[in-house]
């Protein structure tokens, strides 16, 4: 039977197995099982928190790696500007470091194909293809093609009115396995030419082909090809996804990236947007995916648009610009070039990010602290006379935010850890003591160091082995600790007390690994989240694309989507107080850098344990963490109101802790849903995530 507190019993058997055989590996790596002990919680249903709110839910995104070009931007071709040479050779220069990048090649006699700088289309080349009566050209392959699916696209060319482009789409190595356009009405000027291919086989190792015949020359300024089911460019099948999942706000575009982001290259015509080098990742941005297409994502995912200007190589005017162009009336001079791309309604987007990690030596356009807060305060001034009603966050930093990432960046260490309150190291102090008017909100990045602690005394990081519920718990900590941050702000800064800056964690990772092992992380630090509503108002996940699991043709909901989904859909509006007879276990750190002064978490040990109920309180919400490889048992005690005699469980428990959907296996991990009698006691299977929805039978 299949009831909240049993989950299946083929399942039981299954765990078992899989169980006994990972405690056995879990005690010989780690030396110890989990502990088993009754442990017991009380939900007291009349002590509940501040309201969460719903930004709580939000996405990171940034124009990096494949988040978007390879992802869910449906553009199939790579480099489809040209930034590189079209040519046989091996590596790419300056490299790219994006995953996926396709190669054009030249067809026919290499020598026929160079990279004119005089006749350019578009960035700093384009193509010229010269012809002495043989055909010659360029092609990109690896191109995945689908049977049924139409291909839709344009090729930008320009050329000898005698020559004859012939453009193809081909699946296959047999004559009949390709279909082919050809335009002969070149000009000197560049036109567009639309074509729509609909293949007639499936193929991973598909190509496109573009060559000429004849004599003289012909020049290529851009192509684009995408399935015809994109919406406004972007995968039908991601967007479904990611509307499904319901996250609530999207920051846009970065990240490292934004620090060299110019806006004003990702508007207007797409084709003649120049792809430009980033210095941040090491890759080529194409300008695709720009202010107007961001913005349309948003509709179609109906979500909150955060946008965040660039105060690395920035400068306030030109933020103050974007202000103008994305909410300014359409007869302002960045309104009316807004209107003349299509968009004369002013977006009216609320959330105005300054800049990124600004504190990181890594960060283009790093500079000290003292110098940045003049800086903010410049953009603020600025931004905020374009648009009065926009909402901004500061580019902040707690101390443990500077002193976790010093890990990672600063070897041997530059600064004695943990960092001084107040001190120029203290990028959310500097900030709040010299710019608090002009901070609405104060973003915090949560990059947990996992498998390893700060030692105080040797001053460095030392490697240890995490078990699961010790990685899980240290997401949780580090926001704890920034919560004890902002607690030590109130007390150092009296102007923080009058005007409470409510934390922005507009960039955080939890868990490890593939699969639910990351998925049960997240879940316990969006517990953490929701515990200190007071003084965090929103959390942007790193990344949207961890919500699903993609290939070039297909994408699924991924553990971490069924989680965000999961929580979106049932979890309440406001923490409920639950009370523990089982402490979370202490991790070794130091107080300011990786652990906080008071342990995170329910006091349920090994379990992670959130109570929230609706605004109305007819409706209690609990879930349940287990960061073990052991069935664990809870004991829940409910005070100050009474719960319904049945509740429905939504379960999150795969046999193996790694486990995930991808579009082979595409229901490989589902929420199990049921409804049964309340028992008390619940027993929770390993590595898994419960939920539990009940009736509130008086307020
Ligand atoms: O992985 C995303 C990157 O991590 C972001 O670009 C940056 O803000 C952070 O350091």
């Amino acid at each position: 039977m299949n009831t909240p507190f049993c989950y299946p019993f083929r399942k039981k058997i299954r765990y078992a197995f899989v169980s006994i055989a990972l405690l056995a590996v879990h005690v010989s790596m780690f030396g110890q099982a989990t502990p088993g002990k009754d442990i017991e919680a009380t939900v007291h249903l009349e002590q509940t928190n501040a309201p969460i709110h719903p930004f709580m839910y939000g996405m990171f995104t940034e124009l990096l790696h494949n988040m978007f070009e390879n992802g869910i931007w449906a553009e199939i071709l790579s480099d489809r500007k040209f930034f590189y040479a079209v040519d046989n050779s091996e590596t790419l220069e300056p490299r790219n470091t994006r995953r996926h990048q396709l190669r054009w090649r030249p067809v026919g006699a290499a020598s026929g194909v160079t990279m004119d700088k005089d006749n350019v289309y578009v960035g700093k080349q384009s193509p010229k293809i010269t012809l002495n009566g043989v055909p010659n050209g360029i092609q990109q392959k690896g191109l995945w093609l689908r049977q049924g699916k139409g291909y839709e696209g344009r090729i930008v060319l320009s050329g000898d009115p005698q020559v004859k482009v012939t453009v193809s789409l081909v699946w296959g190595t047999k004559a009949n396995e390709r279909e082919s356009i050809v335009i002969d009405r070149l000009s000197k000027d560049y036109k567009k030419f639309p074509f729509h291919f609909y293949p007639k086989g499936d193929t991973n190792e598909g190509y496109i082909e573009i060559t000429g015949e004849g004599t003289g020359s012909f020049y290529i300024g851009a192509v684009s090809l995408m399935p015809d089911d994109n919406l406004h460019g972007f995968r039908k099948d991601i967007v479904e996804i990611l509307k499904s999942v319901g996250a609530t706000i999207y920051r846009w575009p970065g990240g490292n990236f934004l620090a060299n982001y110019d806006w004003r290259h990702g508007i207007g015509d797409i084709d003649r947007r120049p792809p430009r080098y980033d210095y941040a990742w090491f890759t080529v941005e194409s300008n695709d995916v720009g202010t107007d297409e961001f913005l349309t994502l948003c509709d179609l995912i109906d979500t909150e648009p955060y946008l965040v200007v660039n105060s690395g190589l920035g400068d306030a005017y030109s933020a103050a610009q974007w202000v103008e162009y994305v909410n300014g009336d359409k007869d302002t001079p960045m309104g009316m070039w807004r209107s003349a791309n299509g968009h004369p309604e002013p977006y009216q987007v609320k959330y105005w990010g300054i800049g990124n990690e600004m504190y990181g030596e890594w960060q283009i356009g790093y500079m000290s602290s003292w110098h940045y807060t003049l800086k903010h305060n410049f953009f603020a001034e600025e931004m905020r006379a374009k648009d009065p009603n926009i909402k901004l966050i500061a580019s902040g930093a707690t101390i443990y935010e500077t002193g976790t990432t010093a890990r990672h960046h600063r070897k041997p260490l530059q600064m004695k850890l943990p960092i001084e309150y107040l001190s120029q190291d203290d990028w959310t102090g500097m900030l709040l003591t010299n710019s608090l008017e002009n901070i609405d909100y104060m973003a915090e990045h949560i990059y947990t160091y996992f498998n390893g602690y700060f030692d105080q005394e040797k001053q460095d990081w030392v490697a240890v082995r995490d078990t699961l519920v010790d990685l899980v718990r240290r997401t949780p900590n580090r926001i704890k600790g920034m919560i004890e941050s902002m607690e030590e702000y109130q007390k150092r800064i009296p102007a923080v007390r009058e005007k409470p800056t409510p934390f922005w964690v507009d960039e955080w990772v939890a868990g490890e690994g593939r699969g639910l092992k990351t998925t049960i992380g997240v879940a316990a630090a969006l517990h953490e989240f929701m515990r200190h509503a007071d003084l965090i108002m929103m959390g942007a996940y790193t990344g949207f694309n961890g919500l699903y699991r993609y290939n070039d043709v297909d994408a699924v909901i991924s553990t971490n989507g069924l989680l965000f989904k999961l929580f979106l859909e049932h979890h309440g509006t406001r923490m409920v107080n639950l009370t523990g007879n089982s402490p979370q276990r202490e991790l070794t750190g130091t107080i300011g850098v990786d652990i906080p002064k008071e342990i995170s978490g329910s006091p349920t040990y090994p379990l992670d344990v959130l109570a929230t109920v609706n605004e109305d309180k007819t409706k209690l919400t609990v879930s349940i963490v287990n960061p073990t490889y052991t069935e664990q048992k809870i004991k829940l005690h409910y005070k100050g109101g009474s719960i319904g005699k049945e509740a429905t469980l939504y379960s999150l428990a795969p046999t193996i802790v790694t486990d995930d959907n991808s579009p082979e296996q595409p229901n490989k991990v589902q929420v199990e849903v049921s409804r049964s009698k309340v028992k008390q006691e619940v027993e929770v299977p390993p590595h898994s995530i419960l939920l539990y929805e009940y009736d509130l039978t008086n307020k």
